[in-house]
């Protein structure tokens, strides 16, 4: 048993062809999202997710014009709905949770052979305005998801050894 293909072999995906993503996996990606844990089960989130060619080109241009952003057929605004909630040990939740959900979303996109990209470059208080976000509300990240135009070397990782300990740091 090794690890799950979709994360041994996790790879961001920034080049995408033009073939549009069935609705149904786009659904089942979003199903995936909502079914991941979040602090104390609150689901801090909205998701909104964006396939129209007008709105995705005015996504690309709060995001300064990445072409990725452009090229990607379905761009997913992973948004919170609560700001300030934070958990027992003192942090704020909703980074973790949004990003709990992301994952959970990139993954099912990988199993579908799609390819994923997460964006955090951008202008946030544009995207809010384009995607009618409210103002006590955060754009936490972008997902990006398309099929793949491009087979990309696998980035490398640090040394199991200096990122793992046991017992004690
Ligand atoms: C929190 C986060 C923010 C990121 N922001 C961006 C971004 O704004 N633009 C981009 O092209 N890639 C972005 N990425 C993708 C990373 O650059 C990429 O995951 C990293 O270089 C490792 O490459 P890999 O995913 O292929 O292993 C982001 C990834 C994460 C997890």
């Amino acid at each position: 048993m090794q690890i799950i293909d979709e994360i041994r072999e996790w790879v961001t995906i920034k080049k995408y062809t033009d073939e549009k993503i069935e609705p149904e996996i786009l659904e089942r990606i979003l199903d995936a999202g909502i079914r991941a844990p979040s602090a104390k089960n609150r689901q801090p989130w909205r998701f909104i997710a964006c396939t129209g060619d007008s709105v995705r080109s005015k996504i690309m241009d709060a995001a300064y014009g990445q072409d990725h952003v452009g090229s990607a057929p379905v761009i997913i605004a992973a948004c919170t709905t609560n700001i300030e909630y934070k958990m027992p040990n003192g942090q704020i939740s909703y980074p973790i949770d949004i990003s709990m959900a992301v994952s959970f979303m990139m993954i099912q996109a990988r199993a579908e052979k799609l390819g994923t990209c997460v964006v955090t470059t951008y202008d946030e208080a544009e995207i809010k305005d384009i995607l009618s976000v409210p103002y006590s509300m955060r754009v936490v990240m972008l997902l990006i998801v398309g099929h793949p135009d491009e087979d990309p070397i696998l980035t490398k990782r640090k040394l199991k050894s200096r990122v793992i300990a046991h017992e004690h740091w």
